[in-house]
């Protein structure tokens, strides 16, 4: 379903240039959930960002292919692009509210893919699928959040209503960038049990960016473990979690707490 092969971004808006990404290569199935995680600045977000061809930005240059289901993302006409983003590969990041605009009530923005994508749809339709989709996040209450403004609602609603908003197309990739990071245990807890949830009923593929390994470990099958901007390490969770090969893996794997260890062990 998605192939990248031979990655590399280099931003061209400094005297010399500065590449984030190296060689990054990655393969992902239908229904697989792939965790990529690394220390801050590691290149995972910007890695996350040209997947999803949200890297727009003429200061910076993009070498590789990403294919998805055979169509390039870096090469490709605009209009296919804007076809499969929102549709087919969806994104969500860590902090709901800055993606949330907060003028527009929960169902408007639940519904913006839908209304992009799904045009033979009535007005109707549209509302009643937004409101199954608030259901199928768990948000008890549905009409009343439909109905509410992102302000009036916690930090997990938001993220439930980000998860509502890019699923709505049932698409075949989601790009989750730190979406629980912002959130305190118990409701990370909640929204990765949502995403096991979401991955098992629907078969959607999800990339899971986190710097958070035991997180990684209770949702994921496979791991890339980057560091400045390259990729060190990859394979199963077993592989990656009982025999890292790279020091800075184990280090990684190290500065997990030692409760949560025994919890998700
Ligand atoms: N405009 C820019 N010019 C040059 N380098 C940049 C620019 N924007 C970001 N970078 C660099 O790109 C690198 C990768 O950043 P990225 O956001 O992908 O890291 P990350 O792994 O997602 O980190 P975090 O865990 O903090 O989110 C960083 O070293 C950052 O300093
Ligand atoms: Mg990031």
């Amino acid at each position: 379903m998605l192939d990248v092969i031979d990655l590399n971004l280099e931003f061209h808006d400094h005297l010399v240039p500065e590449t984030v990404v190296y060689d990054f290569d990655l393969h992902m199935d239908p229904g697989q959930i792939v965790g990529l995680v690394g220390e801050s600045g590691s290149g995972k977000s910007m890695t996350a960002l040209a997947i999803a061809g949200l890297l727009s930005r003429h200061d910076m240059q993009k070498r590789g292919q990403i294919l998805f289901e055979g169509t390039d993302i870096l090469t490709c006409r605009r209009s296919e692009l804007r076809d499969l983003q929102g549709d087919d590969i969806a994104v969500i990041f860590q902090e709901p509210m800055t993606c949330l605009n907060p003028v527009y009530r929960i169902g408007r923005q639940v519904e913006e893919a839908l209304r992009i994508h799904r045009r033979e749809l009535s007005k109707e339709q549209i509302r009643q699928r937004a409101l199954q989709m608030l259901r199928e996040v768990e948000l008890e209450d549905a009409e009343q959040i439909y109905r509410a403004y992102p302000h009036q609602l916690s930090g997990g609603m938001r993220q439930r209503v980000m998860i509502a908003a890019a699923m709505i197309c049932d698409p075949k990739l989601l790009i989750a960038d730190e979406p629980t990071t912002a959130l305190d245990v118990t409701v990370q807890a909640q929204i990765i049990k949502l995403l096991k949830k979401i991955n098992a009923e629907k078969n959607t593929a999800i990339l899971f960016i986190s710097h958070d390994l035991s997180l990684v470990r209770q949702l994921c099958q496979r791991v890339v473990v980057m560091q400045g901007g390259r990729i060190v390490e990859s394979g199963t969770v077993e592989e990656i979690y009982e025999r890292p090969c790279q020091a800075y893996t184990q280090k990684l794997i190290a500065a997990i707490p030692r409760c949560e260890k025994r919890r998700v062990g």
